[in-house]
């Protein structure tokens, strides 16, 4: 097998604590068994999320040191403007504190009333937007996307043919745009290849559709691009950056997952769409230069994303999760393959094949592994999603464990230790059962519902 090699050293630590197992019942307990409610103190490898929690380079550090604060017209944000306008060959950017941020202001300016916004697949506070703005959310990515295993390369590419099938339904004026989602987040970080994106990009020129990027896993994405798409390979991170931009006509981002602890921005072709939202940026976020982030915030980024460009840094995910896939899979535990950026995601239908999805199997797996390891992770199916005006339940098409792997975070045996506690807990997997809510929040109730125990 191969084993990820760390091309970086560790100059800065922070002390864990691994709590004694009955410590960890008593607060999951407390937290409602949703792992959202726990303290971090109480969490060994905190594995809930890769946002927010990556290491940052000395070089980010330093150049934090040297912020220019100022309200208006700080030159820490003409740095960080420069760098956008040179990475995507975009003009027109709007700071924001973070991605869900951008989605916001897309939402309000785009989405009417009854229309439409396909996507190769849904992120939870995307579709939260789109829904709130009255819109509708048609996911369409391929059918090979939504197998859970298999070992093709870009699991998320966008049916295109479905594309043009709900522009022939509906009509083009009904679609407030199409985006397209890089490293696929809740099939289990599954990369778009060029390719598709070109050919969606053709069916947007046809009928005149706006095609937005959402690139907060694009890090991940570009590795794959590079290591497993011919077309790519002789090509630099940064010139595939830019064929992917050339594509698009929106270009926004979480910048938690690139580079930074803060942050998001919509980078835009065009001037008349960066009029219509610009006035969105002071109202929601703060002025234009800085968009909510600090000044220090915006210098890592704008390191972050230069780092980016450098195959070195973001093989760091992709290679540590494809170990990770590779331990389980080998185990016959049933992980998500192929393995993707993001994390290692266990196929809960196969993992606790006796607990019903209404039981939110997913959410009790979550909650059963952090009590056996004092991994944290986090529930990514059913109880993800919301209930349908009615009050129904959708069961979601996958119910994932998902352990993220905060770049450059985590030694090659702590992520020895989870595999090991995984395998512990497939090996006595009988003994988990399903949860019910005992209070349920009515928007994003996975951030702070509380369950129990069936
Ligand atoms: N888009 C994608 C693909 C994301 O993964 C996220 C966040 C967002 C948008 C929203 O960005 O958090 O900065 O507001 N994903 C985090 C996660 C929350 O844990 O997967 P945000």
């Amino acid at each position: 097998e191969t084993v990820p090699l760390e091309m970086h050293k560790v100059r800065v630590v922070q002390k864990l604590t691994l709590p004694d197992i009955d410590t960890r019942l008593a607060a999951i307990t407390a937290a409602g068994n949703n792992t959202f409610l726990l303290q971090n103190r109480d969490v060994f490898m905190d594995m809930l999320t890769d946002s927010g929690v990556n290491a940052m380079s000395d070089r980010q550090v330093a150049a934090m040191m040297v912020a220019d604060d100022s309200y208006a017209g700080s030159a820490t944000y003409t740095r960080l403007e420069t760098r956008l306008r040179e990475i995507f060959g975009m003009d027109w950017i709007l700071p924001t504190h973070q991605g869900r941020a951008c989605e916001n202001i897309l939402a309000q300016v785009l989405v009417t009333p009854g229309s439409i916004v396909p996507m190769n697949y849904h992120f939870t506070t995307t579709k939260a937007h789109i829904v709130l703005n009255g819109g509708r959310v048609e996911e369409i990515i391929h059918a090979r996307g939504l197998e859970v295993t298999s070992d093709e390369p870009f699991k998320g590419d966008m049916d295109v043919a479905a594309l043009e099938r709900l522009v022939a339904e509906h009509g083009a004026e009904r679609i407030a745009f199409v985006r397209v989602e890089a490293g696929t987040n809740l099939i289990g970080g599954q990369p778009v290849s060029l390719a598709n994106l070109r050919e969606v990009r053709a069916v947007c020129d046809r009928h005149g559709l706006t095609l937005v990027y959402d690139a907060s896993l694009m890090a991940d994405n570009l590795y794959f691009l590079k290591t497993r798409e011919a077309a790519c390979r002789d090509l630099s991170i940064r010139e595939i950056t830019r064929q992917i931009a050339d594509l698009c006509d929106v270009i926004y981002f979480s910048a938690r997952k690139l580079g930074c602890a803060r942050g998001g921005a919509i980078c835009v072709r065009d001037e008349a769409l960066y009029n219509r939202m610009r006035g969105l940026v002071p109202l929601y976020e703060g002025f234009l230069t800085y968009g909510g982030m600090s000044v220090r915030e915006i210098e890592a980024l704008t390191v972050g994303l230069d780092e980016t460009m450098d195959e070195d840094m973001i093989s760091q995910g992709p290679q540590f999760i494809a170990y990770m896939v590779g331990e389980l899979d080998r185990r016959g535990i049933p992980v998500i393959t192929p393995a993707g950026g993001l994390g290692c995601h266990i196929d809960v239908m196969r993992f606790l094949d006796h607990v019903p999805q209404a039981q939110y199997s997913a959410g009790a797996l979550a909650s059963a592994l952090y009590i056996a390891s004092g991994v944290r992770g986090m529930e990514r199916g059913t109880l993800s999603e919301q209930r349908a005006p009615d009050g129904t339940e959708p069961l979601a098409n996958m119910e994932l464990v998902r352990l993220a792997m905060p770049r450059r975070v985590f030694t090659l045996s702590q992520v020895k230790y989870a595999i090991d506690r995984i395998d512990w807990l497939w090996q006595n997997r009988r003994l988990v059962g399903g949860l019910t809510f005992v209070e349920e929040p009515e928007i994003l109730r996975f951030f702070y519902g509380r369950l129990a125990p069936v």
